[in-house]
């Protein structure tokens, strides 16, 4: 069995994911003490603070994208062996960056938790995510391969357009693969300029993005060989004479670079914009 952690510290931190106001704490349910909102509570190794009332989570699209998004888990940890070579593809070329962060991390649509395994030990990790699919017993089998497994980590269930967390609290956000899987990522955005503390980091890894022409003779593109620069040359003109959208997956939202300078016009700066591996990356610093 994985070890859980105490609770404690983590019930001292979260407040109402709507109105940011305390919170009433009993063994099955709690209860914001200004809105009343009511989050019934399943089960013990996390707190669930989904505000389903909402009309962005009732039903519709992003659940449809949330239940294949969890359908193509399941069936990717029926094979461990895939499983983590899966992780270790998408995670390593970051392992340098990561091994950078220090202090309170909060882990956007964090998943397992499984970016454990390259943060210090000295970090502390929260991880905030809609899917209770992550606390199940079987990620335990890549755990002999990721020991950070075997601990459960802080876990809240939430989205990221409600963070329920107090002004400033956080030294850095992590969004690793996860906006494309969001409702609102303007919203995500703005809640995460609240929760990060001044000078705190925001790091965004997005799927499905449009390479600019200038990024194509980068080594990121041209490193991966001549023929994958090319392949990617000739989508983008196909795309810029037909007009056609750029290809999404499914479960996704498109989410195009003109909008991420909208969203961090209020409070970010661009630290860095890299192409690692097909996915662009951005480090911004919460001014
Ligand atoms: C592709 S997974 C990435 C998981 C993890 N970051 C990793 O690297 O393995 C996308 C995650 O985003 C979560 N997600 C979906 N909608 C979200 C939202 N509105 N706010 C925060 N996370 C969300 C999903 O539940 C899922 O865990
Ligand atoms: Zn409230």
């Amino acid at each position: 069995m994985a070890n859980t952690h105490d609770m404690g510290f983590l019930q001292h931190l979260v407040v109402c994911p709507v109105c940011k106001a305390k919170l009433d704490f009993s063994p099955d349910l709690i209860k914001c003490t200004l809105c009343n909102l009511q989050f019934h509570q399943s089960q013990k190794d996390c707190f669930d603070l989904l505000p389903c009332h909402l009309p962005e989570n009732n039903g519709g699209l992003w659940e449809k994208r949330q239940q294949e998004m969890e359908d193509w888990y399941r069936n990717l940890i029926v094979n461990p062996t895939n499983a983590y070579h899966c992780f270790v593809n998408d995670y390593t070329p970051y392992a340098p960056l990561l091994a950078t962060l220090s202090g309170l991390i909060l882990d956007l649509g964090g998943g397992n938790g499984i970016v454990r395994h390259f943060l210090p030990n000295n970090v502390q990790y929260i991880i905030i995510d809609p899917s209770l699919d992550w606390l199940r017993i079987e990620w335990l089998s890549i755990a002999d391969r990721f020991p950070c497994l075997k601990t459960k980590p802080y876990f809240v269930r939430g989205v990221g357009e409600y963070l329920p967390f107090p002004a400033h609290s956080f030294d850095v956000v992590l969004s690793f693969w996860s906006l494309n899987h969001a409702n609102h990522p303007e919203r995500v955005f703005r809640e995460v300029y609240q929760v990060l503390r001044s000078g705190g980091r925001f790091f965004v890894i997005l799927e499905d993005m449009e390479p600019r022409w200038v990024d194509i003779i980068k080594p990121t593109f041209l490193g991966k060989g001549v023929s994958y620069a090319v392949s990617i040359f000739t989508q983008k003109l196909r795309h810029a004479i037909s007009k056609e959208k750029w290809p999404l997956q499914n479960d996704h939202i498109s989410i195009q670079e003109s909008d991420i300078q909208k969203w961090i016009s209020q409070g970010f700066e661009v630290v860095k914009r890299a192409w690692i591996g097909q996915y662009l990356t951005f480090e911004f610093l919460r001014v």
